[in-house]
Protein backbone atom coordinates (compact mmCIF):
# COMPACT_ATOMS: atom_id res chain seq x y z
CA UNK A 1 0.00 0.00 0.00
CA UNK A 2 0.90 3.50 -0.90
CA UNK A 3 1.71 4.70 2.93
CA UNK A 4 0.87 8.29 3.98
CA UNK A 5 -2.67 7.70 3.86
CA UNK A 6 -4.64 10.46 2.35
CA UNK A 7 -2.04 13.45 2.33
CA UNK A 8 -2.28 15.01 -0.76
CA UNK A 9 1.96 14.59 -2.15
CA UNK A 10 2.66 18.39 -1.51
CA UNK A 11 2.15 18.50 2.23
CA UNK A 12 3.57 15.09 2.25
CA UNK A 13 7.08 16.12 0.94
CA UNK A 14 7.06 18.93 2.88
CA UNK A 15 6.45 16.65 6.05
CA UNK A 16 9.27 14.51 5.00
CA UNK A 17 12.23 15.41 7.13
CA UNK A 18 15.17 16.43 4.93
CA UNK A 19 19.03 17.18 4.56
CA UNK A 20 19.80 19.83 2.52
CA UNK A 21 23.66 19.74 1.48
CA UNK A 22 23.60 22.61 -1.09
CA UNK A 23 22.38 25.95 -0.25
CA UNK A 24 24.44 29.38 -0.89
CA UNK A 25 23.21 31.63 1.85
CA UNK A 26 23.14 34.51 -0.46
CA UNK A 27 21.00 32.53 -2.54
CA UNK A 28 18.32 31.48 -0.40
CA UNK A 29 17.54 34.68 0.62
CA UNK A 30 13.98 35.91 0.69
CA UNK A 31 12.31 38.32 -2.50
CA UNK A 32 10.93 40.24 0.56
CA UNK A 33 13.77 40.98 2.05
CA UNK A 34 15.96 41.24 -1.07
CA UNK A 35 13.47 44.29 -1.26
CA UNK A 36 13.56 45.61 1.82
CA UNK A 37 17.14 46.13 1.91
CA UNK A 38 16.59 47.50 -2.10
CA UNK A 39 14.48 50.57 -0.42
CA UNK A 40 16.66 51.58 2.18
CA UNK A 41 20.36 51.58 -0.70
CA UNK A 42 16.97 53.29 -3.09
CA UNK A 43 15.89 55.48 -1.07
CA UNK A 44 19.94 56.43 0.43
CA UNK A 45 20.47 56.83 -3.25
CA UNK A 46 23.04 53.72 -3.37
CA UNK A 47 21.01 51.96 -5.97
CA UNK A 48 18.07 52.47 -8.19
CA UNK A 49 15.34 50.64 -6.30
CA UNK A 50 12.71 50.54 -9.33
CA UNK A 51 15.68 48.99 -12.06
CA UNK A 52 16.30 46.43 -8.68
CA UNK A 53 13.08 45.82 -8.29
CA UNK A 54 12.87 44.82 -11.58
CA UNK A 55 15.46 42.64 -11.42
CA UNK A 56 14.67 40.28 -8.60
CA UNK A 57 11.84 39.48 -9.48
CA UNK A 58 12.48 38.37 -12.70
CA UNK A 59 11.50 34.55 -13.20
CA UNK A 60 14.07 32.47 -15.17
CA UNK A 61 17.38 33.80 -15.53
CA UNK A 62 20.67 32.15 -17.77
CA UNK A 63 23.79 31.27 -16.15
CA UNK A 64 25.96 34.30 -16.39
CA UNK A 65 22.83 36.64 -15.42
CA UNK A 66 22.59 34.87 -12.26
CA UNK A 67 25.78 35.81 -11.32
CA UNK A 68 25.08 39.29 -12.17
CA UNK A 69 22.38 39.15 -9.84
CA UNK A 70 24.91 37.67 -7.14
CA UNK A 71 26.91 40.60 -7.36
CA UNK A 72 23.62 42.48 -6.94
CA UNK A 73 22.67 40.97 -4.00
CA UNK A 74 25.88 41.27 -2.08
CA UNK A 75 25.47 44.68 -2.53
CA UNK A 76 22.64 44.43 -0.56
CA UNK A 77 23.50 42.09 1.99
CA UNK A 78 27.04 42.31 3.07
CA UNK A 79 27.12 44.74 6.05
CA UNK A 80 27.60 42.78 9.00
CA UNK A 81 24.12 42.99 10.31
CA UNK A 82 22.43 42.54 7.37
CA UNK A 83 24.55 39.10 6.89
CA UNK A 84 23.51 38.47 10.68
CA UNK A 85 19.80 38.94 9.51
CA UNK A 86 20.01 36.84 6.08
CA UNK A 87 21.54 34.12 7.97
CA UNK A 88 19.23 33.54 10.66
CA UNK A 89 15.90 34.02 8.12
CA UNK A 90 17.44 31.41 5.72
CA UNK A 91 17.22 28.93 8.75
CA UNK A 92 14.02 29.84 9.95
CA UNK A 93 12.74 28.76 6.39
CA UNK A 94 14.30 25.96 6.18
CA UNK A 95 13.38 24.72 9.21
CA UNK A 96 9.91 26.08 8.23
CA UNK A 97 10.37 23.15 5.28
CA UNK A 98 11.06 20.47 7.79
CA UNK A 99 14.76 20.27 6.87
CA UNK A 100 16.26 18.57 10.00
CA UNK A 101 20.06 19.13 9.10
CA UNK A 102 21.31 21.94 6.84
CA UNK A 103 24.72 22.53 5.75
CA UNK A 104 24.47 25.83 4.33
CA UNK A 105 27.36 27.32 2.52
CA UNK A 106 28.64 30.95 2.00
CA UNK A 107 31.78 32.64 0.91
CA UNK A 108 33.73 34.85 3.39
CA UNK A 109 33.98 38.07 2.30
CA UNK A 110 36.15 41.16 2.69
CA UNK A 111 35.39 44.81 2.44
CA UNK A 112 37.35 47.84 3.81
CA UNK A 113 34.36 50.41 3.43
CA UNK A 114 32.77 48.33 5.87
CA UNK A 115 35.01 47.18 8.24
CA UNK A 116 34.72 43.84 7.32
CA UNK A 117 37.26 41.14 7.16
CA UNK A 118 36.49 36.81 6.15
CA UNK A 119 36.79 36.22 10.06
CA UNK A 120 34.50 39.15 10.94
CA UNK A 121 31.90 38.14 7.95
CA UNK A 122 32.14 34.47 9.61
CA UNK A 123 31.37 36.52 12.54
CA UNK A 124 27.82 37.98 11.31
CA UNK A 125 26.94 34.36 10.19
CA UNK A 126 27.58 32.33 13.15
CA UNK A 127 25.39 34.97 15.01
CA UNK A 128 22.94 34.95 12.95
CA UNK A 129 22.92 30.86 13.52
CA UNK A 130 22.62 32.39 17.35
CA UNK A 131 20.01 34.70 17.17
CA UNK A 132 17.16 31.93 15.48
CA UNK A 133 14.64 31.85 18.13
CA UNK A 134 11.40 30.27 16.12
CA UNK A 135 13.05 26.89 15.87
CA UNK A 136 15.58 24.95 18.16
CA UNK A 137 19.13 24.86 16.81
CA UNK A 138 21.63 22.65 17.13
CA UNK A 139 25.10 24.27 16.35
CA UNK A 140 28.41 22.53 17.82
CA UNK A 141 30.68 25.00 19.12
CA UNK A 142 32.70 22.81 21.27
CA UNK A 143 36.73 23.81 22.41
CA UNK A 144 35.88 27.21 21.15
CA UNK A 145 38.30 29.06 23.83
CA UNK A 146 40.99 29.64 21.90
CA UNK A 147 39.40 30.93 19.14
CA UNK A 148 39.33 34.55 17.88
CA UNK A 149 35.48 35.31 18.26
CA UNK A 150 35.16 37.12 21.57
CA UNK A 151 31.64 38.38 20.80
CA UNK A 152 30.63 35.38 20.23
CA UNK A 153 28.88 33.23 22.96
CA UNK A 154 31.41 29.44 22.66
CA UNK A 155 28.70 26.88 24.16
CA UNK A 156 28.68 23.49 23.63
CA UNK A 157 25.47 23.17 22.06
CA UNK A 158 23.25 26.71 21.50
CA UNK A 159 19.68 25.42 21.98
CA UNK A 160 16.98 28.58 21.11
CA UNK A 161 14.61 27.05 23.37
CA UNK A 162 11.23 26.91 21.59
CA UNK A 163 10.86 23.38 20.81
CA UNK A 164 8.71 23.42 17.49
CA UNK A 165 11.17 22.28 15.63
CA UNK A 166 14.76 21.05 15.64
CA UNK A 167 17.49 21.77 12.99
CA UNK A 168 20.91 20.82 12.75
CA UNK A 169 23.20 23.98 11.28
CA UNK A 170 26.81 23.31 9.94
CA UNK A 171 28.38 25.52 7.46
CA UNK A 172 30.57 25.50 4.65
CA UNK A 173 33.28 28.00 3.28
CA UNK A 174 33.54 28.82 -0.09
CA UNK A 175 35.73 29.71 -2.43
CA UNK A 176 34.94 31.52 -5.08
CA UNK A 177 36.18 31.74 -8.32
CA UNK A 178 37.57 34.96 -8.69
CA UNK A 179 39.99 34.51 -5.87
CA UNK A 180 43.67 34.12 -6.24
CA UNK A 181 45.57 31.30 -4.57
CA UNK A 182 46.29 33.31 -1.78
CA UNK A 183 42.80 33.82 -0.65
CA UNK A 184 41.10 30.58 -0.91
CA UNK A 185 44.60 29.48 1.49
CA UNK A 186 42.91 32.34 3.95
CA UNK A 187 39.21 30.68 3.12
CA UNK A 188 40.96 27.11 4.31
CA UNK A 189 42.88 28.40 6.89
CA UNK A 190 39.84 29.97 8.12
CA UNK A 191 37.93 26.94 7.73
CA UNK A 192 40.44 25.30 9.91
CA UNK A 193 39.71 27.82 12.81
CA UNK A 194 36.33 27.79 13.23
CA UNK A 195 35.73 24.37 13.11
CA UNK A 196 34.58 24.23 16.15
CA UNK A 197 31.72 26.91 15.42
CA UNK A 198 30.34 24.47 12.91
CA UNK A 199 32.57 24.74 9.85
CA UNK A 200 32.68 21.12 8.59
CA UNK A 201 34.09 21.69 5.36
CA UNK A 202 34.64 23.92 1.96
CA UNK A 203 33.29 24.62 -1.39
CA UNK A 204 34.35 25.40 -4.47
CA UNK A 205 31.69 28.11 -6.42
CA UNK A 206 31.27 30.61 -8.47
CA UNK A 207 30.87 31.72 -12.08
CA UNK A 208 32.29 28.03 -13.57
CA UNK A 209 33.77 30.01 -17.12
CA UNK A 210 36.10 32.41 -14.89
CA UNK A 211 39.19 31.55 -13.27
CA UNK A 212 41.45 28.33 -13.82
CA UNK A 213 41.06 24.88 -11.64
CA UNK A 214 45.22 25.36 -10.89
CA UNK A 215 44.94 28.54 -8.99
CA UNK A 216 42.76 26.96 -6.32
CA UNK A 217 44.55 23.38 -6.55
CA UNK A 218 46.99 24.22 -3.76
CA UNK A 219 44.33 25.53 -1.23
CA UNK A 220 41.96 22.86 -1.76
CA UNK A 221 45.00 20.69 -1.37
CA UNK A 222 45.87 21.65 1.98
CA UNK A 223 42.01 21.45 3.19
CA UNK A 224 42.91 17.57 2.41
CA UNK A 225 45.64 17.67 3.92
CA UNK A 226 44.37 19.00 7.31
CA UNK A 227 41.28 16.87 7.06
CA UNK A 228 38.51 19.29 5.95
CA UNK A 229 35.88 18.06 3.35
CA UNK A 230 35.24 19.32 0.37
CA UNK A 231 32.77 19.47 -2.42
CA UNK A 232 33.35 21.04 -5.96
CA UNK A 233 30.74 22.85 -8.35
CA UNK A 234 31.56 20.65 -11.18
CA UNK A 235 30.60 20.41 -14.72
CA UNK A 236 28.47 23.41 -14.45
CA UNK A 237 29.67 23.96 -18.17
CA UNK A 238 31.33 21.58 -20.80
CA UNK A 239 34.82 21.89 -19.69
CA UNK A 240 35.94 18.75 -19.91
CA UNK A 241 40.09 19.39 -18.53
CA UNK A 242 38.32 20.93 -15.25
CA UNK A 243 35.68 18.09 -15.09
CA UNK A 244 38.37 15.30 -15.48
CA UNK A 245 40.78 17.48 -13.06
CA UNK A 246 38.41 17.26 -10.22
CA UNK A 247 37.93 13.98 -10.96
CA UNK A 248 40.72 12.77 -10.28
CA UNK A 249 40.84 15.15 -7.15
CA UNK A 250 38.41 12.58 -5.86
CA UNK A 251 36.41 15.12 -3.33
CA UNK A 252 33.93 14.18 -0.72
CA UNK A 253 31.03 15.43 -3.01
CA UNK A 254 30.24 17.46 -6.51
CA UNK A 255 27.85 19.65 -7.26
CA UNK A 256 25.73 19.80 -10.25
CA UNK A 257 27.88 17.72 -12.45
CA UNK A 258 25.04 18.51 -15.40
CA UNK A 259 27.74 18.12 -18.43
CA UNK A 260 30.03 15.13 -17.73
CA UNK A 261 30.79 12.82 -20.71
CA UNK A 262 29.90 9.14 -20.45
CA UNK A 263 33.53 7.96 -19.60
CA UNK A 264 33.63 10.83 -17.02
CA UNK A 265 30.07 9.17 -15.22
CA UNK A 266 31.86 6.03 -15.13
CA UNK A 267 34.98 7.05 -13.29
CA UNK A 268 32.36 9.11 -10.88
CA UNK A 269 30.67 5.65 -10.15
CA UNK A 270 33.69 3.80 -9.48
CA UNK A 271 34.72 6.11 -6.88
CA UNK A 272 31.06 6.76 -5.62
CA UNK A 273 31.51 10.27 -5.52
CA UNK A 274 28.10 11.67 -4.55
CA UNK A 275 26.48 14.28 -6.33
CA UNK A 276 24.20 16.97 -5.24
CA UNK A 277 21.15 17.55 -7.01
CA UNK A 278 19.71 20.76 -7.95
CA UNK A 279 16.63 20.17 -10.42
CA UNK A 280 15.08 23.05 -10.26
CA UNK A 281 18.32 25.55 -10.49
CA UNK A 282 19.66 23.71 -13.32
CA UNK A 283 16.58 24.14 -15.37
CA UNK A 284 15.91 27.96 -14.33
CA UNK A 285 19.65 28.59 -14.54
CA UNK A 286 19.28 27.55 -18.57
CA UNK A 287 22.09 24.86 -17.66
CA UNK A 288 19.47 22.09 -18.90
CA UNK A 289 16.48 22.46 -21.38
CA UNK A 290 14.65 19.97 -20.01
CA UNK A 291 13.96 17.35 -16.80
CA UNK A 292 12.83 14.53 -18.56
CA UNK A 293 16.56 13.79 -19.88
CA UNK A 294 18.47 15.18 -16.67
CA UNK A 295 21.12 13.02 -15.28
CA UNK A 296 19.21 12.45 -12.22
CA UNK A 297 17.26 9.62 -13.64
CA UNK A 298 20.12 7.34 -14.35
CA UNK A 299 22.45 7.63 -11.43
CA UNK A 300 19.28 6.98 -9.47
CA UNK A 301 18.40 4.03 -10.82
CA UNK A 302 21.93 2.86 -10.48
CA UNK A 303 22.12 3.14 -6.86
CA UNK A 304 24.60 6.11 -6.85
CA UNK A 305 24.80 8.34 -3.57
CA UNK A 306 22.59 11.09 -4.74
CA UNK A 307 21.24 14.30 -2.42
CA UNK A 308 18.39 16.51 -3.79
CA UNK A 309 19.41 19.93 -3.24
CA UNK A 310 18.04 23.76 -3.70
CA UNK A 311 21.08 25.39 -4.64
CA UNK A 312 19.16 28.59 -3.97
CA UNK A 313 16.03 28.85 -3.03
CA UNK A 314 15.83 32.53 -2.91
CA UNK A 315 16.92 33.00 -6.66
CA UNK A 316 14.96 30.14 -7.67
CA UNK A 317 11.81 30.42 -5.68
CA UNK A 318 11.87 26.91 -4.42
CA UNK A 319 12.29 24.71 -1.32
CA UNK A 320 13.88 21.64 -0.68
CA UNK A 321 10.30 20.28 -0.06
CA UNK A 322 9.77 21.26 -3.84
CA UNK A 323 12.71 19.26 -5.25
CA UNK A 324 11.28 16.36 -3.56
CA UNK A 325 7.69 16.48 -5.33
CA UNK A 326 10.09 17.51 -8.83
CA UNK A 327 11.60 14.48 -8.60
CA UNK A 328 8.42 12.60 -7.68
CA UNK A 329 6.50 13.48 -10.61
CA UNK A 330 8.67 13.75 -12.84
CA UNK A 331 10.64 10.59 -12.22
CA UNK A 332 7.98 8.61 -10.68
CA UNK A 333 9.53 7.88 -7.34
CA UNK A 334 6.91 7.16 -4.54
CA UNK A 335 6.66 8.36 -1.30
CA UNK A 336 8.68 5.14 0.01
CA UNK A 337 11.36 6.03 -2.70
CA UNK A 338 11.78 9.58 -1.07
CA UNK A 339 12.13 8.40 2.52
CA UNK A 340 14.67 6.47 1.46
CA UNK A 341 16.42 9.06 -1.23
CA UNK A 342 16.06 11.76 2.04
CA UNK A 343 17.24 9.76 4.28
CA UNK A 344 20.28 8.37 2.19
CA UNK A 345 21.58 11.60 1.81
CA UNK A 346 22.77 11.59 5.87
CA UNK A 347 25.77 9.72 4.92
CA UNK A 348 26.98 12.31 2.66
CA UNK A 349 26.79 14.78 5.05
CA UNK A 350 30.21 15.92 6.35
CA UNK A 351 28.63 16.26 9.87
CA UNK A 352 30.08 13.89 12.59
CA UNK A 353 28.99 10.40 13.86
CA UNK A 354 27.35 11.87 16.63
CA UNK A 355 25.21 13.85 14.46
CA UNK A 356 24.04 11.40 11.99
CA UNK A 357 23.09 9.35 14.39
CA UNK A 358 20.71 11.67 15.71
CA UNK A 359 19.18 12.16 11.96
CA UNK A 360 18.70 8.41 11.70
CA UNK A 361 16.61 8.46 14.74
CA UNK A 362 14.69 11.72 13.45
CA UNK A 363 13.93 9.59 10.11
CA UNK A 364 13.05 6.24 12.28
CA UNK A 365 10.63 8.45 14.66
CA UNK A 366 9.11 10.00 11.65
CA UNK A 367 8.36 6.84 9.83
CA UNK A 368 5.60 5.89 11.76
CA UNK A 369 4.15 8.85 10.54
CA UNK A 370 4.64 9.31 7.19
CA UNK A 371 3.68 5.94 6.63
CA UNK A 372 0.42 5.10 8.77
P1 LIG B 1 27.25 33.43 -0.84
O1 LIG B 1 28.46 32.55 -0.94
O2 LIG B 1 26.51 33.28 0.44
O3 LIG B 1 27.55 34.87 -1.17
O4 LIG B 1 26.21 32.90 -1.95
C1 LIG B 1 26.20 33.35 -3.28
C2 LIG B 1 27.40 32.84 -4.03
O5 LIG B 1 27.32 31.42 -4.19
C3 LIG B 1 27.49 33.35 -5.47
O6 LIG B 1 28.14 34.61 -5.52
C4 LIG B 1 28.30 32.26 -6.17
O7 LIG B 1 29.67 32.45 -5.95
C5 LIG B 1 27.86 31.02 -5.44
N1 LIG B 1 26.80 30.32 -6.19
C6 LIG B 1 25.48 30.33 -5.98
N2 LIG B 1 24.83 29.56 -6.88
C7 LIG B 1 25.78 29.05 -7.67
C8 LIG B 1 25.74 28.16 -8.79
O8 LIG B 1 24.69 27.70 -9.24
N3 LIG B 1 26.94 27.87 -9.36
C9 LIG B 1 28.12 28.35 -8.88
N4 LIG B 1 28.18 29.17 -7.84
C10 LIG B 1 27.03 29.52 -7.24
ZN1 LIG C 1 25.60 25.91 -6.05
Amino acid sequence: MDAGGDMELPEWCKLLPKIELHAHLNGSVRDSTLLELAKVLGDEGVINFEDVVHVIMKNGRSLPECFKLFDLFHILTTDHQTVTRITKEVIEDFAAENVVYLELRTTPKQNESKGMTKLSYMKAVINGIQAVDTVDVAFVTSGANNLPLSETTPVNCISNCNKRKKIYVRLLLSIDRRETTASAMETVKLARELKDFGVVGLDLSGNPIVGEWETFLPALKHAKEIGLPITLHCGEVPNHKEIKAMIDFCPQRIGHACFLKEEEWTRVKVLRIPVEICLTSNIQSERLSSLSNHHFADIYKVNHPVALCTDDSGLFSTSLSNEYHLAASTFGLNKRDMFILARSAIQFSFADLEVKEELSKIFCEAEGTLFM
